[in-house]
């Protein structure tokens, strides 16, 4: 112990003047990444990438990304990576920008930005589907499949007040890596399509992930603007707590069973040690006599065993006796 201190300290001290040497000079200049681009990798979604600068120096230093989303919905993050996906609406278009950050002691250093844009898709005003509505029902499952339940999808939407009468509007959604496109459709008196019924998706019930549901169009007269909406699971789809809850009240059953054997069988023991070692008699004790009545119930007989345990309380000892009926 003695003689590990020193050494300590030694290895403490070498590891600060190696950090000194590591650390930034003060006139460090950051540089941007590069070769940010933006790729659709899904329905409402988008991986951003670039690479570190390769001119930054000195290069050993711990650089970390601050990544800005511009449109459709600001926000703003940091990461180590160089790659990062965001799920997000893509019908208005999408920007971001990232930049070049490194943080030294509680203040940050940062490089300019640099930004890429995804530009909206074409199509006319007005021809894009409105009030998109989309419902989830979970229903158990017969166990012919591999999950406990399915989750069924139903969306309804308004045909866009400026679209030609030939217009057919195709839905798709996507879950995690899943997409699918819509094959039962119901129809207005235009034969346009106005909803949409999956009966069965691969929508998990009780899982996280963000629902994107995407619907384009085409028409011989115009070219139709698509539209895409996020659907938070738990805002939409309560069903699949049932199967949880299920779940969760058989555990609970069986830790109160559990416990309530272990209770009984730490009982027994107490029980038999008393009887095998009777306690010290207590000299100012003013309990005069008191009675541990157990029964047992045998099943398949009809006969009951009264145990009776006394303690009895006489001047200078006690007794223990022990009868049963
Ligand atoms: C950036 O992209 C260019 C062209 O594709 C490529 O030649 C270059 O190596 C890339 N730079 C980095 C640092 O990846
Ligand atoms: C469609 O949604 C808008 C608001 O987003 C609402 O004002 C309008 O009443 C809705 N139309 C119908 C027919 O529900
Ligand atoms: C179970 O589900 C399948 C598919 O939905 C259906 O074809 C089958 O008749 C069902 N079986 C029972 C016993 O309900
Ligand atoms: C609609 O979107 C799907 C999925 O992105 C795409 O495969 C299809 O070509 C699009 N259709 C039209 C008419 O834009």
């Amino acid at each position: 112990m003695i003689i590990m201190v020193p050494a300590l300290v030694i290895l403490l001290g070498a590891a600060m003047i190696l950090q000194a040497e590591f650390l930034p000079d003060e006139k460090l200049l950051l540089l941007p990444p590069v070769n940010f681009t933006i790729k659709v990798t899904g329905l409402a979604q988008v991986l951003l990438h670039w690479e570190p600068n390769p001119d930054q120096k000195p290069r050993n230093v711990n650089l970390e990304y601050r990544v800005k989303i511009n449109a459709p919905q600001e926000d703003d993050y940091e990461t180590r990576n160089t790659k990062s996906k965001c799920v997000t609406i893509l019908h208005r278009g999408f920007s971001a920008s990232v930049q070049t950050i490194l943080w030294r002691g509680p203040s940050l250093l940062a490089s300019s930005w640099v930004s890429a844009e995804l530009k909206a898709p074409p199509g006319s005003p007005g021809t894009s589907i409105v009030n998109l509505t989309c419902t989830t029902n979970t229903v158990a499952d017969n166990y012919t499949h591999l999950r406990p339940y399915q989750v069924s999808l139903h969306c309804t939407w308004l045909v866009g007040k400026d679209a030609p009468e030939d217009t057919q509007y195709f839905l798709y959604y996507r879950y995690g890596s899943w997409t699918e496109e819509c094959q039962e459709y119901s129809k207005d008196t235009l034969k346009r399509n106005i909803a949409c019924w999956f009966p069965r998706t691969f929508i998990q019930g009780k899982g996280r992930d963000w629902l994107a549901v995407h619907v384009n169009g085409s028409s011989k007269h115009a070219a139709i603007k698509p539209f895409d909406q996020l659907f938070a699971l738990h805002a939409i789809g309560n069903d699949e707590q049932k199967p949880l809850t299920r779940w969760f009240l058989i555990v609970l059953m069986a830790t109160i069973c559990f416990l309530l054997l272990m209770s009984s069988l730490l009982c027994r023991m107490c029980h038999l040690w008393t009887k095998l070692f009777p306690p010290v008699p207590a000299p100012k004790s003013n309990i005069q006599e008191f009675f541990i009545t157990t029964n047992y119930e045998k099943a398949g007989s009809t006969e009951t065993e009264t145990e009776v345990i006394s303690y009895v309380e006489e001047p200078g000892f006690e007794t223990l006796e022990d009868s049963v009926f």
